[in-house]
């Protein structure tokens, strides 16, 4: 390989050596998860100086093109996949004649809050005096602050919970990083970490959310750099963790110190749980993410991401060479929509509905003898004999529902599809008939039948 990149190398300063590496990659030659050679041996090869090297792979890094990871080496990235490769392409749309598009994980549109009088009440929106202002509105950042489980040292506001996340990865995973997730996890968390080279590792949750025991056994096998969790409402299964498993798993974590915390707080406050944070234990080391999408509505925009100055600050920093700020007339909005009494009293109401209508469908469900969990949140995670035939079964009625591969790090015990209870308002009977045909056909084709065992998700 020395010869390869020598031979490509026709301008021997840092800035010829990085673009004939970066030819090298685009053109196949050096593929993703190369090891590229040490900084000491290309200059030898080079007849260069080992800073003109260590410059010019520090310039490739910057640009995404290589990724170091710490003592193992220096890596080629993997390019960012296609969609059509992605996990979370996979969740929806499948339907061509849908009737009920119940896959879309997206709050009801009727239960968001009316933007018309906090757009009225923000007034005329003029809220840059230069590109260099904080980019969180103070009066917003304090009532997030207010609102955090935990005092953040540093506190931004982005342009929704994976735009944090996203962002946040890029700040602490490196190529080849091993990073610890629940399974089953959010699709689109599994694709940004492939993205960026991370070896994924999934710990399997119980009623109360990841379990410490696996993560225990992980954490001891491999260390990891981070881990991802989602406090409430996970998304599918819908579990909120309640304080004493927070507790179980920030002692579990005093043991690995090295790794960062990062909570998806991705339902806010329609979540029916109380909030929660490992971060009231371990402050220096968790980041948590507040996304208001699924509250006030996903078309705002709008997340914060809290934590250590170590994460955030680079990010906010990151942040401002693009696009900056997240808009300061929704942060206004936003601001109004946390403040002003009819609208929390609205999106109370919101998390009232969805406790109804989850615990509606549920019941339906396991009436028929189905295995469930919708606990908080908007979702419902449904045990089925045979994802394809559910979905197949399901789809010949108009109704639409997400396959349950995409979230599985590795299988779980069976096959289950995700359906948005929160968008099933007033009469379940029909629906549930449905869903418990679909759920209880196995591949013989023998007709729904009551499942004897019934089977969880662990
Ligand atoms: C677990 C989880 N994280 C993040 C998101 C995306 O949130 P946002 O709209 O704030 O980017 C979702 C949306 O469904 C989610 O379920």
């Amino acid at each position: 390989m020395l010869a390869l990149i020598a031979g490509a190398v026709d301008d021997r300063s840092a800035r010829g050596i990085a673009a004939a590496v970066s030819r090298l990659v685009t053109a196949g030659q050096l593929p993703a998860g190369t090891r590229l050679p040490t900084v000491r041996d290309v200059a030898r090869e080079l007849g260069v100086s080992p800073t003109t090297v260590s410059e010019a792979w520090r310039s490739l890094g910057r640009a995404g093109a290589i990724r170091t990871r710490g003592r193992s080496g220096t890596f080629v990235a993997a390019p960012v996949l296609p969609r059509q490769g992605w996990r979370y392409s996979q969740l929806g749309g499948q339907v061509t004649a849908v009737t009920r598009d119940l896959s879309t994980g997206v709050p009801d549109h009727e239960l968001l809050p009316d933007l018309t009088d906090a757009l009225k009440r923000i007034g005329d929106g003029r809220l840059t005096s230069s590109y260099l202002d904080a980019p969180v509105l103070p009066p917003l950042e304090a009532v997030l602050r207010e609102r955090w489980p935990y005092p953040p040292e540093r506190l931004t506001v982005v342009d929704g919970a994976l735009d944090a996340i996203d962002r946040v990865i890029a700040e602490v995973v490196r190529f080849g990083d091993h990073v610890v997730v629940e399974n089953p996890a959010f699709p689109p968390l599994l694709d940004l970490l492939q993205t960026v080279g991370a070896t994924v590792v999934g710990v399997p949750m119980d009623a109360s959310g990841m379990r410490p025991g696996p993560l225990r056994d992980v954490l001891a096998g491999c260390p990891a750099a981070a881990v991802f969790l989602q406090p409430r409402a996970h998304n599918p299964t819908g579990v909120s963790m309640p304080a004493s498993r927070a507790a179980e798993l920030a002692a579990v974590l005093e043991s690995f110190p090295d790794v960062l915390v990062v909570e998806d707080d991705h339902a806010g406050d329609i979540a029916s749980a109380p909030p929660v944070s490992l971060g009231s234990l371990l402050p220096a080391r968790t980041v948590h993410v507040a996304s208001f999408s699924k509250s006030h509505g996903p078309d705002l925009r709008l997340a914060a991401v809290g934590g250590p100055a170590r994460v955030i600050g680079p990010v906010a920093d990151r942040r401002m060479l693009g696009p900056g700020w997240s808009s300061r007339l929704l942060q206004g909005v936003l601001l109004d929509l946390l403040t002003d009494p009819g609208a929390v009293a609205q999106v109370a109401a919101a998390r009232e509905a969805y406790a109804t209508r989850r615990a509606a469908l549920l019941g339906a469900l396991r009436e028929r003898g189905v295995t469930a969990t919708a606990a908080d949140g908007i979702n419902l995670w449904m045990a089925v004999d045979d994802q394809q035939i559910a979905m197949v079964a399901l789809a010949a009625h108009g109704i639409a529902v997400s396959p349950g591969a995409p979230f599985c790090v590795t299988p779980l015990d069976g096959d289950h599809v995700r359906v948005t209870a929160g968008l099933v308002a007033g009469d379940v009977g029909a629906l549930a008939d449905a869903l418990a045909a679909a759920a209880l056909l196995d591949s013989r084709g023998s007709g729904p039948r009551a499942r004897s065992h019934p089977r969880g998700w662990r």
